[in-house]
């Protein structure tokens, strides 16, 4: 109602005030999604949230996502204030990924290339040779396998496991998973797709493998979004985080999107898959962090100029 629409111009007018850019995740609310479009910001993928916050001119960055989101902004532009609805949005790779046991993981293996995925913290990112998204992982592992490379991969055995299968790459895993991703359930998929014979189905990648099997399309947020507006077909049926709904709907309005199921919920169940962390951020702590300053991004400086050299890499790679 008018409180809301209060609240939205409120937020418009402190961004410009501040010198501030909304940079949204896909899986955040379709408000701040929303807000991120209407004020010049930008909605995205991993990759492309740390690209556009790098290249963008404003002095602050206001990161809608999850915590590795804000450090990755802070690692690129350390000049830059980068504010975060909140700092409490963690994601289940990174916490299952802590730097003392990853690194003594990287020293049981000191001839392999250690490529860590942007969901990691600072301090992980420090140790990897390379930073990689979803995006660009098959490409980056083509091109280190053309290279000879062999290759240590951390931490979602899912999209690991799958580079594997794809490029034939010899690698280790770290036993890693998004709790989102990792409850799509290939059997009751099997049976929506069997009640809609005619629907494609998109995957992203941190999914089972027997999940991604049952894909016609594999890919990250972007890539997905770009898929549901490309492909032929009339109905999607989609298995990533719900946020997605919002971008995909507006790129493919007049297709039928469906949610892939997730163990114990029902294949209709509205959001069944939605990361609870990327649900903390909200209208109303991105007023206050924009009105108090408050929950700003620092990575200890020793820290940040390592993990600069892998997260560089990736951007240069995309490129
Ligand atoms: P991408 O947006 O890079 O596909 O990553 C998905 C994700 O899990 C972010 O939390
Ligand atoms: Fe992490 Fe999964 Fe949430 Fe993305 S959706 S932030 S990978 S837990």
């Amino acid at each position: 109602g008018a409180e809301l629409e209060a609240v939205r111009e409120r937020i418009k007018q402190l961004l410009k005030e501040k010198d501030a850019v909304l940079v949204a995740h896909y899986y955040v609310d379709g408000e701040l999604q929303r807000l991120a479009e209407d004020t010049g910001g930008c909605v995205s993928d991993s990759l492309d949230m740390a690209r556009f916050g790098h290249e963008h001119p404003a002095s602050t960055l206001v990161v809608a996502g999850v915590r590795f989101m804000g450090e990755t902004a802070k690692i690129l532009s350390p000049e830059k204030r980068v504010l975060m609805p909140t700092l409490e949005a963690e994601c289940s790779l990174d916490l299952g990924c802590p730097t003392d046991q990853f690194n003594a993981f990287c020293d049981e293996h000191p001839d392999r290339t250690v490529v860590v995925y942007s969901n990691t913290s600072a301090e992980v990112k420090a140790r990897a040779d390379y930073v990689v998204t979803s995006s660009i992982a098959l490409k980056l592992a083509e091109h280190l396998k053309a290279q000879g490379k062999k290759l240590l991969w951390a931490p979602d055995k899912h999209l690991g496991d799958y580079i594997r299968r794809q490029t034939g790459a010899d690698v280790v895993l770290w036993d890693g998973a998004c709790v989102v991703h990792d409850e799509f359930k290939a059997q009751a998929l099997r049976d929506l797709k069997a009640e809609h014979p005619e629907a494609a189905v998109l995957v992203h990648p941190e999914s089972p493998a027997a999940v991604i099997a049952l894909a016609d399309v594999v890919g990250s947020t972007t890539q997905l979004v770009r898929a549901a507006a490309e492909l032929p077909h009339k109905t999607l049926i989609v298995a990533t985080d719900s946020g997605i709904f919002y971008k995909m709907h507006q790129a493919a309005p007049d297709k039928t999107l469906i949610e892939a199921p997730t163990g114990g919920h029902s294949a209709t169940c509205r959001s069944c898959a939605h990361c609870p962390w990327m649900a903390m951020n909200g209208l109303h702590n991105l007023l206050s962090t924009l009105e108090t300053g408050a929950n700003e991004v620092h990575v200890e400086e020793a820290v940040r100029v390592k993990a600069l050299r892998s997260t560089q890499r990736m951007l240069d790679f995309a490129r």
